[in-house]
């Protein structure tokens, strides 16, 4: 269908909107039912690469859901997947095009989902596979693309690799796991998981320890035995069959471990548990992690699907390994250090972006999820918190990459934390408390409306709403046009519609203010959107360095503007984080 929208006073039609895209896939539907498979739905043909060079998740827009917090169907006060289904319209009027929801497995839930007991099944809490599957052909009707999150590094300890593993040393299952002798009455070696203590475990029937990164109920998988990574890759692709258009992967630094067991080097100070800083070098990026990145990727190009890396890196070189030597390893590596900024500056995260596009690869922003501080939380002052919403939102869906968004972001929700240790769930909270206070508070639930429970159960939701659901939510920022959400969608949209913004290179503008982002994105046309974001707390007057991308006669028409006024001679007043956004009329010089 036609989109029509109207930015500014400018009427833009979404030409995307007007492609048809169901040919292919129509194909390739009737290619998985004569083979007597199960149609991949989610997947793409192979082959869709645009003139550029770029797939369909370079132009997305991706939405994670945290499913205990979205949408409850059945007011047990947990999300679900009908949950999820039923807000597909809200999802593709916002501009989504895929949704990365976390674990929905089965699962104990002591790290509430990501303890997969079973790879292959959907967790009862959740709905049934047949939940799953309706979830994907109704997202496939709204042009949204469903992304899962697969958990590569460990498993349950209910999971029936580990029950079978631990039950005697000469079982089949024993070397899929970490299995190691203590050493003086004391575990294997000093490495401290990162969710607090020793990574190792006394197993009591067999006397020895197992290996878990984080919580003791996650023992790691033994990657090094082909059996586990052929068992993985089958689990992958049981959820490629059903119509997954790609996964984001768990913890993928993690794999692999010294077989040596190596301790690791001590650093000063104490952790948040009050164990010795260690710096990890024998038991998390061993180089071998890439071999397994390949691999998935091996398996995801016979889907044309996508990987997404849960990728923590110190910097932009680092990032870039996770793309792989040759491009083989993930499409979607996440950036996330933008989430670590401790501030909001024009000149950090101008040299961020410098460094990103000297880097070569295409980027992949995210600025919070469900284990980061809400960004409304983190980089609000108290005072502008909606304006600096809505600045972040222009930065990190107009700059070249892909952004990922965490739900709730587009309302400008906000976080609420725990005030006392008994209403912690998070067991990292309740372990680390007060120096960790866990990650509830980036956990609460979608704020639909401002009715009890913010509309998103009729039960006790499992963690509180935060208390901004009254003004913050979906049915009054809708009727509102000057909302966060409102700003969403339509930048969003212009995303969409815009030809440089899809594809365009980046150009930095005024790359020695301090206090204002701007930046050109321009495609090979020639055609340029320019984009003055205000990234200080004070009103600020700017003259656009537009001779970098248009003629000098070139006339700017506006797209959005939030607390920003343009004048005849080209400059641009900027309230406190300002937004100014506009096409240039004209062609390069
Ligand atoms: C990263 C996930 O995002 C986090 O929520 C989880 O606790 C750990 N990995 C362990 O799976």
């Amino acid at each position: 269908m036609t989109k029509i929208w109207v930015l500014a006073g400018i009427l833009v039609i979404d030409m995307c909107a007007l492609t048809p895209r169901g040919g292919a896939q129509q194909k390739r539907k009737k290619d998985a039912a004569a083979a007597g498979q199960k149609q991949d739905a989610g997947a793409q043909p192979k082959g869709t690469k645009d003139a550029a060079g770029h797939e369909w998740f370079n132009h997305a827009v991706f939405y994670e859901i945290y499913p205990r917090s979205f949408a409850d169907s059945n007011g047990d006060g947990v999300g679900d997947l009908k949950g999820i289904t039923s807000k597909l319209d809200y999802l593709q009027h916002l501009g989504v095009d895929a949704i990365w929801i976390t674990p929905c497995f089965p699962s104990p839930q002591v790290d509430f989902g990501y303890d997969v007991s079973d790879y292959e099944a959907i967790d009862p809490m959740y709905g049934t596979l047949a939940d799953f599957d309706e979830l994907v052909a109704k997202a496939k009707t709204h042009k949204i693309k469903i992304i899962l999150d697969f958990v590569p590094n460990h498993t349950s300890d209910q999971h029936k690799w580990f029950l079978e593993s631990k039950s005697s040393k000469t079982n089949p299952k024993r070397d899929w796991y970490i299995w190691r002798d203590g050493k003086d009455g004391k575990p294997p070696n000093n490495w401290t998981s990162t969710f607090g203590g020793s990574t190792w475990t006394l197993d009591p029937t067999t006397g020895q320890y197992y290996y878990h990164y984080f919580y003791a109920q996650q023992p790691d998988l033994n990657w090094r035995n082909p059996e586990v990574q052929k068992a993985m890759l089958d689990c992958m692709r049981f959820w490629y069959k059903r119509g997954v258009a790609g996964f984001r992967l768990d913890a993928v630094d993690t794999l692999y471990e010294d077989p040596d067991l190596k301790d690791n080097p001590l650093l000063p100070g104490l952790d948040k548990f009050g164990f010795p800083n260690e710096h990890e070098i024998y038991n998390k990026k061993l180089p071998e992690v890439h071999d397994v990145m390949r691999a998935m990727r091996k398996l995801a190009d016979e889907y044309n699907a996508v990987l997404i890396g849960e990728t923590w890196t110190a910097n932009v070189a680092e990032l870039r390994d996770y793309y792989g030597e040759k491009n083989d390893e993930l499409q979607m590596p996440m950036d996330l250090m933008l989430t670590q900024f401790p501030k909001l500056s024009a000149p950090l995260f101008r040299e961020h972006i410098t460094a990103l596009e000297d880097a070569g690869g295409w980027p992949v922003f995210v600025i919070s999820n469900h284990d980061i501080r809400r960004s409304y939380t983190r980089w609000g002052d108290g005072k502008n918190d909606d304006q600096i919403a809505k600045m972040a939102a222009a930065m990190y869906m107009l700059l070249r990459g892909t952004p990922i968004m965490y739900y709730g972001e587009e309302i400008g929700m906000e976080n609420n934390d725990p005030k006392r240790k008994e209403d912690v769930q998070d067991p990292q909270g309740r372990r680390g408390w007060p120096a960790e206070i866990g990650r509830d508070g980036e956990r609460t639930p979608m704020q639909w409306n401002d009715s009890a429970n913010a509309g998103f159960s009729t039960g006790k939701p499992w963690l509180p709403v935060a208390p901004n659901f009254s003004t913050h939510n979906v049915a009054s920022e809708t009727a509102d046009p000057n909302s966060i959400l409102n700003l969403y969608r339509k930048i969003i949209a212009l995303r969409a519609s815009e030809p440089a913004l899809r594809e365009g290179k980046y150009i930095e503008l005024n790359g020695h203010d301090p206090n204002v982002l701007a930046f050109a994105r321009q495609d090979i046309g020639g055609n340029s959107v320019i984009v003055a974001l205000n990234m200080s707390d004070s009103a600020q007057s700017v003259k656009l360095e537009l001779g970098k991308v248009a003629a000098p006669s070139a006339k700017a028409t506006t797209l959005v503007s939030v607390g920003a006024t343009a004048s005849e001679d080209r400059s641009i007043s900027l309230d406190p984080y300002g937004i100014y956004v506009a096409k240039a009329d004209s062609r390069l010089r």
